[in-house]
């Protein structure tokens, strides 16, 4: 029999890049692929990149550096690289890293086989062409039904055109795609069926989901329609954003008992003048008018969010408008990071004047204010009684862990066999990134 040859996988940053490099595994599975942890085992080594911050790029980068050694003591070896540094950098990728094999932009996916296949006769491929249409979803296979497990994300939509001025995503994922409603149901019904009891609707801006035709269903009409796939318990939506979030959507927290009562929202910054310089379509006060209306559609209802912190003009008065807004919501859990140019972005032509040592110590003042929040929360949820979907065994092994409706991870003792299933958990220890629990009703 043929020996398997091995893949090495690595994946950065988001979960569209996740969801990204599970086709990947199942496409080059076709062509005799296994996959490996151990880099230096593998007969092909692809690296699935993010490139949203510089520091992502760099450990890339970093990453690729170490590789080289491999593919001299093993020059069959093939080095490949995807995603949104590879769709950023085209050519410039294979001229930085010599012994690179292959470049695939984050809509070629489906070519990887032919591309590796190529590879290993000796010709080093570059494809970062952009496909405009929905057939692009259709381009694989539905892939995971096999593998099940508890909770599983799934593409409603890809590309963002809301150019916000500091993100690379317009330029690296390229225009909204919506996906067939038909096809998000077909593959949502198909995971329920082999024991899948939560699922994530993926895209960069799912609100905006919109297959532009007459009687096709828009995102809330579609959230109704993924409620009642018979099998699956909890829903869940990401990423938002908060100039696209419509009454109807924040009624869905109302009307549809699945949809669990979390949302993240980024906000970016509290200032107005910011907002406006980022581009993001809201002011603080328009925000605030969304968070309220979610609060009171769904109380209790978790919100987390994103924050960027140095933007180009951020002075200090504007710096305070973002720990206002920040305490304003009480967010279950934010996201920050320093505001990093993007190349090709309209940001990145704005002279950044607020100096590094300026953002680091703002950066820690929010997030420190943000840990006390968290914990606080985290803190007064105990004695009360959460829904915990059981996603399998905690890190150590010993206990359970799971999530709570709001997204809280939660460990609690119990039987394996309780995975995929929704328990009441009394919480009796709140911590800064879990719950601890016990188990009353399984
Ligand atoms: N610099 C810093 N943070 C960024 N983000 C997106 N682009 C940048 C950038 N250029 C953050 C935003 C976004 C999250 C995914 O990453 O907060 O919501
Ligand atoms: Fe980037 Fe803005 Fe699109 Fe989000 S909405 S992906 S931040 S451009």
């Amino acid at each position: 029999m043929k020996q398997e040859k091995l893949l090495y996988l690595e994946t950065f940053g988001c979960q569209m890049n996740v969801s990204d490099s599970e086709k990947i595994v199942a496409l080059l599975k076709g062509i005799g692929y296994g996959e490996t942890s151990e880099a230096a085992q593998a007969d092909l080594i692809l690296l699935n990149t993010c490139s949203i911050r510089a520091t992502a790029e760099n450990r890339m980068y970093g990453h690729l550096g170490k590789f080289k050694s491999l593919k001299k003591r093993k020059p069959e070896l093939i080095i490949g690289v995807g995603g949104c540094v590879a769709q950023q950098e085209g050519e410039q990728l294979l001229r930085k890293a010599p012994f690179v094999n292959l470049v695939f932009g984050t809509h070629n996916l489906q070519l990887l086989p032919e591309m590796v296949r190529a590879a290993a006769a000796g010709k080093r491929r570059i494809e970062t062409t952009f496909i405009d249409n929905e057939e692009r979803f259709d381009l694989f296979p539905i892939t995971g039904a096999e593998e099940g497990g508890v909770t599983r994300f799934v593409t409603v939509m890809q590309g963002c055109d809301n150019f916000c001025s500091y993100c690379i995503v317009p330029y690296v994922r390229g225009r909204e795609i919506s996906r067939k409603a038909e096809k998000v149901v077909q593959e949502i019904a198909q995971l329920a069926a082999a024991g899948v009891t939560e699922v994530t609707l993926l895209g960069q801006n799912v609100n905006s989901y919109d297959l532009k035709s007459p009687g096709e269903p828009d995102f809330p009409e579609l959230l109704h329609m993924v409620a009642q796939i018979e099998g699956i318990k909890r829903l869940r939506f990401t990423t938002s954003h908060p100039k696209d979030i419509s009454e109807r959507l924040i009624s869905c927290f109302a009307e549809i008992p699945k949809l669990a009562p979390h949302i993240h929202l980024p906000a970016q910054s509290g200032s107005d003048r910011i907002l406006a310089a980022m581009n993001r379509g809201y002011t603080r006060a328009q925000y605030l008018e969304k968070i309220a209306a979610l609060k009171s559609a769904c109380p209790g209802i978790q919100i987390t969010g994103d924050i960027i912190v140095g933007f180009p003009g951020e002075d200090e008065a504007a710096f305070e408008d973002t720990l206002s807004l920040v305490e304003e919501v009480q967010y279950a859990d934010l996201f920050s990071f320093i505001y990093s140019p993007r190349p090709g972005t309209k940001a990145a032509e704005l002279p950044d004047d607020a100096r590094r040592a300026e953002k680091q110590p703002r950066l820690e003042r929010l997030q420190e204010r943000q840990r006390q929040v968290t914990l606080g929360r985290n803190q007064s949820m105990v004695g009360t009684v959460q829904q915990v979907l059981v996603e399998g065994p905690s890190t150590s092994g010993e206990e359970l862990f799971g999530r709570t409706g709001g997204n809280r991870g939660t460990i609690m003792m119990g039987e394996r066999s309780l995975a995929g299933r929704v328990v009441d958990v009394r919480i009796i220890e709140g911590l800064q990134t879990l719950l601890r629990g016990e188990i009353i009703n399984a």
